[in-house]
């Protein structure tokens, strides 16, 4: 039985030895985050997934951010750091839905979340992701948009881009949903000086309420540069413990304790260690023409991102 600290040293280690280079979203634990090559939002993650330079890339996060990785990487192999690790919201929404709705408004462009599948990818104009969204559907030339799967990311950011006549769809995180304006009362009354920091799945009545609304990094870095001392987190609880071993002199309060993405926590230090020993994890291997049609949905979101 190894300690964490063994664990994390012998990971070091084979990730050295083998070329492996680990990507992990910010909501992945903190002993993860510290033998991770690099940690971020799901547009960063993006944007890593062509620069490494190994041959093996390993994402501690969920199913999409994998397929991902491939889709811009498809000469790396790329590893699923716990198979059971999906997005239940990527799974709301398939690709002859989309057919559907294009066939009922071809006038219309249709951007979709990353947290969806690669396949619904190939049916979409663009992707985006909670930092990058207002800024690619403003430049998106089609006035009108279908926007999927995340109704409650879709309507702010409709609400930011007035010009653009946005379609929702019904659909969102389960995790976020889970917070409520109650849960928004009782905080404030808790902490009547702290800053209410909110991720944009969250109910638009939740965000209303926040004094940032943002990414998981987008928080992070509010949190980190603001003059205040303390603030209330909206989303996955683990942003509060890393935040508050960031930042020691500050105070970090969840805003519910419910806000905790069960997928995100699939993935253990024990999974990485197999992984990086090439005992464990799922190879992600795609038939070719997803990769292609997905590709050019997500190429144009690193374009106009
Ligand atoms: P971001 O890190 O891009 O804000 O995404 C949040 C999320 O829920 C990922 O599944
Ligand atoms: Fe999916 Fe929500 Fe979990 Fe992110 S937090 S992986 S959107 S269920």
């Amino acid at each position: 039985m190894y300690s964490t600290r063994e664990m994390q040293d012998k990971i070091l280690q084979l990730k050295k030895e083998n070329d492996i280079c680990i990507l992990a979203h910010a909501y992945q634990s903190h002993d993860i985050w510290e033998v991770a090559d690099y940690v971020g939002d799901s547009y960063g993650l993006s944007l890593q997934a062509a620069k490494s330079p190994c041959k093996t890339v390993l994402m501690c996060g969920v199913r999409f951010m994998a397929e991902t990785v491939k889709i811009l990487s498809p000469e790396k192999k790329v590893l699923l750091s716990n198979s059971q690790a999906e997005c239940p919201m990527a799974d709301q929404m398939d690709a002859d839905l989309v057919r559907q709705m294009k066939a009922q408004y071809p006038d219309y462009a249709v951007a979709a979340y990353i947290n969806t599948t690669s396949e619904l990818k190939t049916e979409c104009d663009v992707c985006v992701t909670s930092s990058s969204a207002v800024k690619i559907i403003r430049n998106l030339e089609n006035p009108n948009i279908i926007f999927i799967p995340d109704c409650n990311l879709g309507s702010w950011v409709s609400n930011q881009v007035p010009e653009k006549n946005i379609r929702l769809v019904h659909g969102g995180c389960p995790t976020h949903v889970r917070v409520s304006v109650k849960d928004v009362e009782k905080a404030r009354a808790l902490h009547p000086e702290a800053l209410l920091l909110v991720h944009p799945e969250c109910l638009p009545e939740v965000a209303k309420q926040a004094d940032y609304i943002g990414s998981t990094t987008g928080i992070m870095d509010f949190a980190k540069n603001s003059d205040a001392k303390e603030f209330i987190i909206g989303t996955e609880n683990s942003i509060v413990q890393h935040l508050q071993f960031d930042c020691p002199d500050k105070d970090f309060y969840p805003l519910s304790k419910d806000c905790v993405c069960h997928n995100m926590k699939a993935t253990t230090l024990a999974d990485v260690l197999k992984c990086v020993s090439l005992t464990g994890g799922e190879e992600i291997i795609l038939p070719e023409e997803v990769m292609t049609g997905a590709r050019r949905c997500l190429d144009t979101m690193l374009t106009l991102g």
